[in-house]
């Protein structure tokens, strides 16, 4: 009998993820850079947290019947008898962070921000990723239930995207109000919804009882049309929660941040009360927001933190690149020098040059194998170099290089010891 030989598959990246590689790094490094510049003059200080946390955490905030507690948290098989989970979003584990580093007690307000992973077990597809990326702030701190706090929050978060170039985004704007006109808002949304309640799919049958918010959200058309037809209007507000949203409304007017009241925008985490808002564009198709928040006053005292009022959003990183018209785009920094050498004798001379431009701080490299001047322009010409460095024979002798201007096609002799200052200048 035959053997049946088994090739081994090769690996690859699991679902829903991928590799960011060397030729779209630069795309992202410019969205970090420019993000940490944005948030430095808005005097937010970075945190890092790990990337899993108990599970409970994120129950206990999140909420147990939104769809990323429920269907998306992806948990870890771990020696110890408490459960973890990666991380779904941020938000959990800086007011975590707050209250285990006792930052109410540091005095002030805490304006903090994170860039990195989450993880969600969804199903995949364009803009929706089961490891994807943000760039998220909070604003935590007592006493700081202002409308000028959410309107700066929301205010930074439309500075940021029009600073990495993202254009024809839609700012939607709606407010819960506090947890007791959040209760009044399920029952006018519960009798709004009462005669439909057949119409609607399996889940939000079950959603109209444990959490009738999330019906708003759903994606079925049969949901969606019954949603179109309700009629949401703020009347479940106090007046206190009415004269906040005037205000926040009023100041973005005065910062001429436009928006658009959306009285259905609830949001899909159960941890927002007041201020909700969701930033979508078009081009993104059905996964069409690339950043959202809001106001979540009672999260810290819920995971048994002080009480202190907190605000925040968080921007998908990958929906931002995908976002970005290709004029928009940031192109990779180009290499300043390649260094040619002509021949076997010359190759010590050409290598010293390039670590001498080196420690000048110039960008620079070789192929490290003499090959035909041809094939070695080829390679300067697909590392994207500016100029190449030819040393020959006669160079050598001389002292100098051959410098070519790679975009001009001018070739000038440089002193070997004034190319530095000459490529600096
Ligand atoms: P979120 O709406 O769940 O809110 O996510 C914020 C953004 O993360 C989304 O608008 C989207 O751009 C991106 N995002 C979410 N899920 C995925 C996914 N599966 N694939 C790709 N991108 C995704 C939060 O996470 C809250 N923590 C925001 C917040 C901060 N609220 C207050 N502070």
């Amino acid at each position: 009998m035959t053997k049946q030989l088994s090739v081994p598959r090769v690996p690859r990246v699991p679902r829903g993820t991928s590799d960011i590689l060397p030729s779209e790094i630069f795309q992202w490094q410019d969205v970090e850079a420019k993000a940490r510049r944005i948030l430095a003059t808005y005097h937010f200080a970075e945190i890092r947290t790990p990337i899993f946390e108990q599970t409970s955490l994120f129950k206990r905030s999140l909420g147990q019947t939104s769809d990323v507690v429920n269907k998306q948290l992806l948990e870890l098989v771990s020696p110890d008898e408490e459960g973890f989970a990666l991380r779904p979003e941020g938000t959990a584990s800086v007011a975590r962070s707050y209250i285990e580093n006792s930052m109410d007690r540091q005095g002030g307000i805490s304006k903090l921000f994170y860039i990195g992973a989450m993880f969600r077990g969804e199903r995949p597809q364009k803009g929706r990723l089961r490891q994807f990326h943000q760039v998220g702030v909070e604003v935590i701190g007592a006493n700081t239930a202002t409308p000028y706090l959410d309107a700066e929050v929301i205010a930074l978060n439309v500075a940021l995207l029009q600073a990495l170039g993202v254009k024809d985004f839609r700012l939607k704007l709606n407010t819960l109000g506090s947890p007791h006109d959040k209760e009044n808002l399920a029952e006018m949304l519960r009798t709004s919804l009462q005669e439909d309640v057949g119409k609607l799919c399996e889940d939000c049958r079950d959603r109209f009882e444990r959490n009738v918010f999330r019906i708003l959200d759903c994606k079925n058309s049969a949901c969606r049309a019954v949603v179109a037809g309700i009629k949401l209007g703020h009347g479940h507000l106090s007046a206190e929660s009415q004269k906040y949203y005037s205000e926040l409304k009023k100041i973005l007017q005065t910062l001429k941040v436009e928006f658009e009241e959306v009285p259905t925008l609830v949001r899909g985490l159960d941890y927002y009360t007041h201020t909700v808002f969701e930033i979508t564009q078009s081009s993104l198709g059905s996964q069409d927001a690339i950043s959202a928040g809001g106001r979540y006053n009672d999260l810290v005292a819920q995971l048994g933190g002080p009480q202190v009022d907190a605000v925040g959003f968080a921007c998908g990183i990958e929906r931002i690149l995908l976002a970005l018209p290709d004029e928009n785009k940031p192109q990779a920094a180009p290499l300043t020098v390649y260094v040619i050498a002509l021949d076997e004798k010359v190759f010590p001379k050409a290598f010293s040059i390039l670590q001498k431009l080196r420690a000048n701080g110039i960008s620079s490299d070789m192929s490290y194998k003499v090959s035909s001047m041809k094939s070695q322009m080829r390679s300067a010409d697909k590392a994207g170099s500016r100029y190449v460095a030819i040393i020959g024979e006669e160079e050598d002798k001389k002292g100098v290089v051959a410098l070519k201007d790679m975009t001009t096609g001018q070739q000038q002799e440089i002193k070997e010891n004034e190319l530095s200052d000459l490529l600096k200048g």
